[in-house]
């Protein structure tokens, strides 16, 4: 799909909002899940994310995303309508506070995108190029995004996330329990430098930083489906630990984000088109590689975000 068609299904229709075409019901599923790296991921094969699926198979899928933290679909020519109705079988999905990047007619898709149209951006351009876990600076972060790769650069714009997990369980238990008694503060203001710095949006405005408070989150959580216990760490937005001086706090954080990136921790993701990614939130954080050409590259995304639960 070309940027041309960036209302959904207006291409077809000739208007927004249109409902998503009948999908095909196969009645025996043929994927196969194999691990994507020693760190985190698997691919499966031998699926067509736009189908109807049965819910013993949405939870043979929920499983592999529960003992994977990342899927990866490669080939998925899908419409923003089936990409919606497969990401809405895992939980309800968020309408991101970034409205001006939303499709039209499809406010669940948050478009990411270096694209222009008209001289006007298509959706937000050179977003996440730090670590973080999605929407971590809200009440109930996400569960899992969706990401469907439509245009990708020949070289670059690669994604890596770290398992949280993993990260955890590698520290020596003094530390372990030292931070099961901390907090810390998470805040979507704190990327509104970093949007400066760019200039390649808008800044956010009062209102959308008005609808997105700071909040506080447990440093160590507790996966709800499986109990494994994961830093929650989200350096984009992680503004403190609550009760720490700032020194202790930046150093503390410093060595968590280190620690937590190193690469026996980390799959790197090399986006081909129509490849999508579903990864898990509450266990991953994630960074998009900045090392593309803003003004002669091609990466334009889709992203469906699965909203979550508190974080315990
Ligand atoms: C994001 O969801 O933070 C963006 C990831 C990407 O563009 O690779």
């Amino acid at each position: 799909m070309s940027i041309a068609s960036e209302t959904a299904g207006a291409e077809r229709t000739g208007k927004a909002g249109r409902q998503a075409p009948p999908r095909r019901r196969v009645a025996e599923s043929k994927m196969t899940v194999t691990k994507a790296s020693q760190a985190l991921g698997a691919l499966v094969r031998d699926i067509d994310l736009s189908r109807d699926f049965s819910d013993a198979e949405i939870a043979t899928l929920r499983d592999a995303f529960n003992t994977h933290g990342l899927l990866l679909f490669r080939d998925q020519d899908i419409s923003p309508e089936a990409h919606v109705a497969f990401s809405r079988r895992f939980g309800e999905l968020e309408h991101h506070v970034l409205s001006d990047a939303l499709l039209d007619g499809l406010p669940e898709i948050y478009i990411l995108s270096i694209l222009k149209k008209d001289g006007k951006r298509v959706g937000r351009a050179g977003a996440g190029h730090y670590w973080h876990s999605d929407l971590s600076y809200m009440a109930q972060p996400s569960l899992g995004s969706l990401l469907r790769a439509i245009e990708v650069p020949e070289v670059g714009g690669d994604t890596m996330f770290a398992n949280l997990a993993l990260a955890y369980d590698a520290l020596s238990a003094p530390m372990r329990s030292f931070l099961g008694g901390l907090e810390a503060e998470h805040s979507f203001a704190k990327v509104q430098s970093v949007v400066k710095n760019l200039g390649l949006n808008e800044p956010i405005t009062p209102e959308q930083l008005a609808k997105t408070p700071p909040v506080i989150h447990p440093l160590v959580r507790e996966h709800p489906e499986t109990g494994r216990k994961s830093l929650f760490l989200s350096p984009g937005f992680t503004t403190g630990i609550v009760g720490m001086t700032r020194e202790e706090s930046a150093a503390l954080l410093d060595f968590l984000a280190d620690h937590a990136s190193q690469p026996r921790f980390v799959y790197r993701h090399a986006w081909r088109p129509n490849d999508i990614v579903f990864w898990d939130n509450r266990t991953l954080m994630h960074y998009a590689i900045n090392d593309y050409d803003y003004e002669k590259d091609r990466r334009h995304m889709h992203r469906t975000t699965i909203r979550g639960g508190e974080a315990h």
